[in-house]
């Protein structure tokens, strides 16, 4: 078969991580004989300096003549000289905004989030050992393209009294869908699924969660509960290891999945999906631009490889395949090959691993892609 594959390094460490998870898919082509097309293009602030938009009709096109989406990372900082300018503008104009017109204009509803401890890795735990004794492995399916980040907003003066709102609306049908993902991803894990809200306080909360009992009314291999955003941020600190599948609104989403990341102790770990209805997909780690390490070689490819696999089994049906990359993953770690961020963490066979500071970006996709076939 033959795929199509937009890739969009975007901004920060964003061209070196892709450039790693693009040389093990070439490498899965050569092993299990797929041709992948790859064509680049232009998001964030790398699209701002070229073209003044974040999101150029170019890319957009692109994108949907692909199968799906690999991206790096889109951001810079707005106190660094090199990238301020990106930041000087209306917010619509920003790296961010090229984020959420691509999640939107592409319906992009569920993205899922995984947060996982690798047994390699679990000294980068930042909670105490017997709080995770079983380790953890859950998937935060977050609400991407509704809610609070895309109601109606605005900033006024009254009587010279500076305000600002933001609103969070969501309908039935974009509760339904995304509770639809959900209950589907927990059917093929550990058949549980914890639905978060803030049902005390908010109507989106209280029709959430009745549209969420609706959906599992058809899944009933599958246990419900329902938990309040603020007891699950106590939660994920206090027992993770008691968490599954969670599905939960845009705002809260975004919160518990930096939460869940942070536990795992290493966030250049953690692929991302944002789905929609069809096959389609767009795949980034969970990290962002990291723009205070860009172009040293030393950021850590694993979480983009991990997206990839995330590509491979959602937007192409090749479950073998991901396996496979997933399989490359654990065996470079296994071997005791370490990037600067978990340089010296773990253990290898029995012993601590080496502190060397690590080897690059590209020398790691070197191992990983070696590691495969
Ligand atoms: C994320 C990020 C984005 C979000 C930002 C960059 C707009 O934090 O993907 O979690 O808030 O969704
Ligand atoms: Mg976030």
């Amino acid at each position: 078969m033959e795929y199509q594959i937009a890739l969009l390094p975007g901004d920060g460490i964003g061209p070196e991580i892709v450039r790693e998870a693009k040389k093990v898919l070439e490498k899965i082509g050569n092993v299990y004989g797929h041709a992948f097309s790859f064509r680049e293009a232009l998001v964030g602030g790398a699209a701002i300096d070229a073209t003044g938009a974040p999101l150029p009709q170019e890319t957009l096109r692109i994108v949907r003549e692909s199968n799906a989406v690999l991206m790096g990372s889109v951001g810079g900082d707005a106190k660094n000289p090199a990238t301020a300018r990106w930041y000087q503008v209306d917010p619509k104009l920003r790296p961010e905004a090229g984020l959420l017109g691509l999640r939107k204009g592409l319906g992009l509803f569920a993205n899922l989030r995984p947060a996982y401890l690798y047994p390699q890795l679990a000294d980068a735990c930042p909670l105490k050992k017997e709080t995770v004794p079983g380790g953890f492995d859950m998937v935060i399916v977050r609400e991407l393209t509704g809610g609070l980040y895309f109601g109606e907003r605005g900033t006024q003066t009254v009587d010279g009294v500076r305000r600002a709102f933001d609103t969070c609306v969501y309908d039935e049908k974009e509760i339904r869908r995304v509770a639809v993902k959900a209950f589907d991803i927990a059917m093929k894990r550990g058949r549980k699924l914890l639905s978060v809200d803030k049902h005390n306080v908010l109507d989106t909360s209280r029709l959430w969660r009745q549209v969420v009992e609706e959906v599992g009314a058809d899944y009933p291999q599958v246990a419900l509960s329902h938990m309040y955003v603020d007891n699950c941020a106590m939660q994920l600190v206090h027992d993770p290891g008691a968490f599954d599948v969670v599905v939960t609104d845009n705002m809260f989403g975004d919160i518990l999945s930096d939460e869940a990341s942070m536990i795992t102790g290493s966030i250049g770990m953690l692929p991302s999906a944002s789905l929609n209805e069809t096959k389609f997909g767009v795949y980034e780690p969970s990290h962002g631009s990291a723009p205070d390490i860009a172009g040293k070689g030393i950021a850590n490819p694993i979480a983009t490889i991990l997206s990839a696999a995330l590509l491979l089994r959602y937007s192409l049906d090749l479950e073998e395949e991901a396996k496979a990359v997933e399989a490359a993953v654990e065996k470079a770690l296994e071997a005791g090959y370490r990037t600067a961020d978990i340089a010296g963490v773990g253990t290898v066979a029995g012993q601590a691993a080496a502190d060397g500071g690590g080897i690059s970006t590209g020398q790691m996709g070197d191992v990983i892609a070696g590691c495969i076939g």
